[in-house]
């Protein structure tokens, strides 16, 4: 879906193209409309609907637009401006007669899981110079699939505002992500410049599709839609799996990570990569380290036995007694991040507390320290069209080693 004619569009046409590129629900498509009608889907939004979303979709020839959604859609808007009694748009109609030969609604029964949705975030108009930045990702309906990997959730979604918010924090800098899932925030980071990045995954299925969205962003590049950026490159890497020599040679200015902190199962793995690549610059000393010892008895126990692993939660919940204890240096670490040494920048959706307090213990016990910047930090809000995206339940931390 090509951008560059609708430059001139006002906020409430912006948001609503926007949603509808991202897929958002029809109801969501609705209430913008009506904002672009002063309170109504008016002949002249319908209009609008018709020739930059549906109709536009429709006739693209590759027709990557996943039909069952344009049909959901077109129906709720019939019915929506059928109950005002206001006069429907004949293309409506038609469009949907074809659907209802033409599309079935059990498409995904079918195998037919992947989709193809456009992020766009929307620039204050000082920031930037296009005002946005069009993202295509393929992704899956099903959540679960690639092991969560191969949908967008809303952590990758602020890290990648965190990104763009700041882009002299990642200009220049060699960046990281492990569980890298779609693939975003590497195309935002290859947006701002960063001189290398990395993304990562432990699932071949959601590497395969990352890889897939990478190029389709080259694509999208060469064809003049997204600006010059520098190539992402993909890397398997599953934390339970990964040498100390592999991890070693990631040598990262900064490592990423978003929405990696929900399986305590992963959670020594994921602390022993971590700590493994923050620790690269510091600990030059073949001494052996204390903090490590303990991470390795963890992952040990998580090997043997699940039993052992909830019995440890049990008793991480006492001890953190349901709080979150973060450290609150949290200012001097942002100010300082990159001068002491790389540092890990993690955006999470904290669904379990017991969880979340077992990632800080394992991280305390592996030397790392665990900063909260969520209150600290103003992420500019890019993505005001997405009412699916509760931003305000994403929290961002920065890891970096204590000792
Ligand atoms: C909830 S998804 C988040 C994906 C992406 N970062 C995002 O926020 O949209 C978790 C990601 O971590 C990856 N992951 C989970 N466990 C992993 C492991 N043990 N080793 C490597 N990657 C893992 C999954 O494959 C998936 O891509």
């Amino acid at each position: 879906m090509a951008n560059k004619d609708l430059r001139q569009l006002d906020t409430p046409h912006t948001h609503l193209i926007s949603a509808f590129l991202a897929m958002e629900s029809p109801d969501c498509l609705l209430s913008l409309a009506r904002v672009c009608g002063g309170g109504s889907v008016t002949e002249s939004v319908q209009r609008f609907i018709w020739d930059q979303c549906i109709g536009k979709a429709v006739s693209e020839q590759n027709g990557n637009f996943y039909r069952p959604y344009l049909k959901r859609f077109l129906k709720k808007l019939i019915v929506e401006v059928e109950s005002t009694g206001a006069y429907v748009l004949d293309e409506f109609y038609e469009q949907y007669a074809t659907f209802m030969i033409s599309v079935k609604d059990d498409d995904m029964a079918k195998g037919l899981s992947r989709i193809l949705k456009w992020v766009s975030f929307l620039f204050p108009d000082d920031c930037s110079k296009s005002g946005k930045l069009v993202i295509p990702l393929q992704c899956s309906l099903n959540l679960l699939e690639g092991d969560t990997g191969c949908s967008i959730w809303p952590s990758s979604l602020f890290l990648s505002e965190f990104i763009l918010s700041f882009p002299e924090k990642f200009s220049g800098k060699s960046c990281f992500e492990v569980g890298s899932g779609v693939g975003l925030v590497g195309i935002c980071l290859a947006h701002v410049r960063a001189s290398k990045v990395t993304l990562s995954d432990g699932d071949l299925s959601t590497l395969a599709n990352m890889k897939l969205n990478l190029d389709l962003n080259q694509s999208c590049l060469k064809s003049g839609l997204l600006e010059p950026t520098r190539e992402v490159q993909c890397k398997y890497l599953p934390w339970e799996s990964a040498s100390e020599c592999e991890l070693h040679d990631i040598m990262p200015d900064l490592l990423l990570a978003a929405d990696v902190i929900y399986d305590p199962l992963c959670i020594p793995h994921l602390i022993r990569v971590l700590s493994i690549i923050l620790r690269q610059r510091k600990a030059h000393s073949h001494a052996p380290d204390e903090n490590f010892e303990h991470l390795e008895e963890n992952i040990a126990g998580t090997c043997e036995e699940k039993e052992t692993l909830n019995r440890h939660l049990k008793e991480y919940d006492s001890l953190h007694s349901m709080s979150l204890c973060t450290s609150n240096k949290t200012s001097n670490r942002w100010r300082q991040t990159n001068k002491q040494g790389p540092v890990a920048y993690i955006a999470s959706v904290i669904r379990s507390i017991d969880t979340f307090n077992y990632f800080l213990t394992v991280a305390e016990q592996a030397g790392l320290s665990v900063a909260d910047l969520s209150e600290e930090i103003q992420v500019l809000d890019l993505l005001p069209y997405l009412q699916s995206y509760q931003r305000s339940n994403v929290k961002l931390f920065c890891v970096s080693c204590s000792s």
